[in-house]
């Protein structure tokens, strides 16, 4: 039988553009947490109402936005793993026929050097007024090595309304310039590669069917089988620190043995 990490570098080896598409799970490694997780789950510790609603911000905007700053710390201290250095490499076999799509709000995919990413759900990085979406710099925010619970949130300079944090909350769309390149790119891919996530939140969810629809190949790398699995070209169980360097290398030397 063909390993997981040959099997998933033949199908690549035959593509021509590839959308990545990840989720929580491609942090863990890197010390960030998961949502859904039983124990170690953001949302298995909090109450995503309580913390991740625009109307949970207006009842309560210190409580939430001392949330989002100590998880804006959190992310800024750790490291992008092996597996996110892969996936950068990778990239540059498949120059612009490759396109990360990320649920993930941390900036790590940037910081490990990949360029063409699509975060669909905002950034820790990102903040905007409330009422007039002006934008917020991030390095305006002091205090960052010491936030507390709460911490009430600065005000607009244009507006004087309550800067919020640029993720997208529950019952909010994504943002439609990410949906729109999210979906183009693929439209026009051969291969989806889905990592890391519970395939359970839409639209991201949706983003292989997308693939498939136009007679892609899935493939799935995550410890866990989801919802996804059953219909996937080729399910790889493995975390993503451990899978996306072995495939990095298997391409590479498939390449080397051209
Ligand atoms: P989840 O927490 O729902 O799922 C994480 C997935 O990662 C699970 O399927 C795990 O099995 C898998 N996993 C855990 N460790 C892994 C590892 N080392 N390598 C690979 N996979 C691993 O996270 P998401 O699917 O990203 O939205 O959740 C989607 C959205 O729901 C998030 O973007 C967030 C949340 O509510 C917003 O905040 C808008």
């Amino acid at each position: 039988m063909t390993a997981p990490h040959e099997a998933t570098a033949d199908l690549l080896e035959q593509a021509r553009r590839v959308v990545v598409l990840t989720g929580a799970g491609m942090s863990a490694e890197s010390g960030v947490p998961t949502f859904r997780e039983a124990q170690t789950g953001l949302w298995a510790r909090f109450n995503p109402e309580e913390l991740a609603t625009e109307r949970a911000f207006r009842e309560n905007p210190a409580r939430v936005f001392g949330w989002y700053l100590q998880r804006l710390h959190a992310v800024r201290a750790a490291e992008p793993h092996a597996g996110y250095r892969a996936l950068a490499h990778l990239a540059q076999r498949f120059r612009d026929g490759f396109c990360i799509v990320t649920q993930n709000v941390d900036g790590l995919h940037a910081r490990a050097g990949s360029r063409n990413v699509v975060e669909l759900h905002g950034s820790l990085e990102a903040f905007r007024c409330i009422e007039c979406q002006l934008p917020f710099p991030a390095d305006q925010i002091g205090g960052l090595d010491d936030v507390q619970a709460e911490r009430p949130p600065p005000t607009c300079r244009e507006c004087g309304n309550l800067i919020r944090p640029g993720v997208v909350w529950f019952g909010e769309s994504l943002p439609s310039d990410a949906i729109g390149r999210a979906w183009r790119a693929a439209e026009e891919a051969d291969v989806a590669l889905v990592v890391g996530t519970s395939s359970l939140v839409y639209p991201a969810a949706n983003l292989p069917a997308v693939v498939r629809g136009r007679g892609g190949r899935v493939i799935e790398i995550n410890p866990d089988e989801t919802p996804l699995s059953p219909s996937v070209d080729l399910y790889w169980s493995a975390p993503a620190g451990e899978a996306l360097p072995l495939l990095a290398e298997a391409l590479a030397g498939s390449q080397e043995r051209r």
